[in-house]
């Protein structure tokens, strides 16, 4: 079984439900708490074992090209200040040089247009996908969960969590054939099913596994919702060759790419943090206790 050394990430969105913060700042150098986005997409990859970083970028997004190069001036300011934890910040944002590359989208016409640019950087082995959009909070980061899942079942995975049926035409969701652990090997994808048709309730997430076969299909694609060339209908027209597996990660996903997700991940996070939780904790109950009061 070939090791998953290369990631993609895709962030070349409009980030629109942003607006109008994302007007000359990207989505993904948003701050949770104290650290973009980004990072924490690149730190579950880190942990996952991979090597490879390509990032699909479109105008607009130099400020994200910045964050991972180096910032001599500043680190030997701190330095010469003494400032060793500032400096110990900075070091998650250094990837190894040379192993780091970019790519343009000259226009958002999809996230499967946007894989598919990955192409030769990718070249004939298995990847990752992650959408930096969704944070997941787990106690082992949900993409090393997967390759390690991966290496049983082979052929694409994508990260799968339950929703309530109410939520379910927000998502695409595996039609299951039937589920091995936490593995749920797929009939078909569907996309944003209507509650009383979903085949199932388990809602695709922003974390995949594919192989290379994948680019094939992605070439062949026309547009599909939205017109925009959509990631799951590739994935779908390689299901006769490639098996497709949704895995069921451990862990809590926030959709950072809403407002409402950015905000309960902001407090979700920070109430993680030792020097933050104590006083966010006490500034939380007496605002909601005085909500109560007020009502
Ligand atoms: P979204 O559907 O969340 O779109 O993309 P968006 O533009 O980021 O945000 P909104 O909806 O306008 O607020 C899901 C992921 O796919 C990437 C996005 O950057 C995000 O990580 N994407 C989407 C691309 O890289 N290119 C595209 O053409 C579309």
């Amino acid at each position: 079984m070939t090791h998953i050394r290369k990631a993609v990430f895709p962030v070349a969105g409009l980030g629109t439900r942003f607006l109008p913060a994302t007007k000359s700042v990207p989505k993904e150098m948003l701050p949770l708490v104290d650290r973009p986005l980004i990072q924490y997409a690149v730190d579950e990859a880190r942990e996952a074992g991979i090597e490879e970083f390509i990032f699909i970028t479109s105008a607009g997004k130099n400020p994200l090209e910045d964050y991972f190069d180096s910032a001599s001036a500043l680190e030997r300011r701190l330095q010469d200040n003494g400032k060793t934890s500032a400096l110990e910040a900075l070091e998650s944002t250094q990837l190894p040089e040379g192993r780091l590359a970019f790519v343009r989208q000259s226009a958002p016409r999809g996230l499967g247009h946007a894989v598919g640019l990955a192409r030769h950087l990718v070249g004939d082995e298995p990847f990752a996908v992650l959408l930096p959009d969704d944070v997941i909070k787990a106690p082992r980061g949900a993409l090393g969960q997967m390759i390690a899942e991966h290496k049983h079942t082979g052929g694409h995975m994508v990260a799968t969590m339950e929703v309530s049926p109410r939520q379910v035409s927000a998502y695409g969701v595996i039609d299951p054939i039937a589920a091995y652990g936490r593995s749920l090997r797929a009939r078909r994808l569907v996309e944003k099913p209507a509650a009383d048709k979903a085949p199932s309730n388990d809602a695709i997430i922003g974390r995949y596994l594919l192989e290379p076969s994948i680019f094939e299909q992605l070439g062949n694609l026309g547009p599909g919702a939205g017109g925009e060339l959509q990631l799951t209908d590739a994935i779908n027209a390689d299901i006769p060759t490639t098996p497709v597996t949704g895995f069921r990660f451990e862990g809590e996903r926030f959709d950072c790419g809403s407002v409402q997700g950015f905000v309960q991940a902001t407090v979700a996070f920070a109430l993680e943090r030792n020097a933050l939780s104590g006083d966010l904790s006490d500034f939380l109950a007496e605002r909601l206790q005085s909500r109560a009061l007020a009502a």
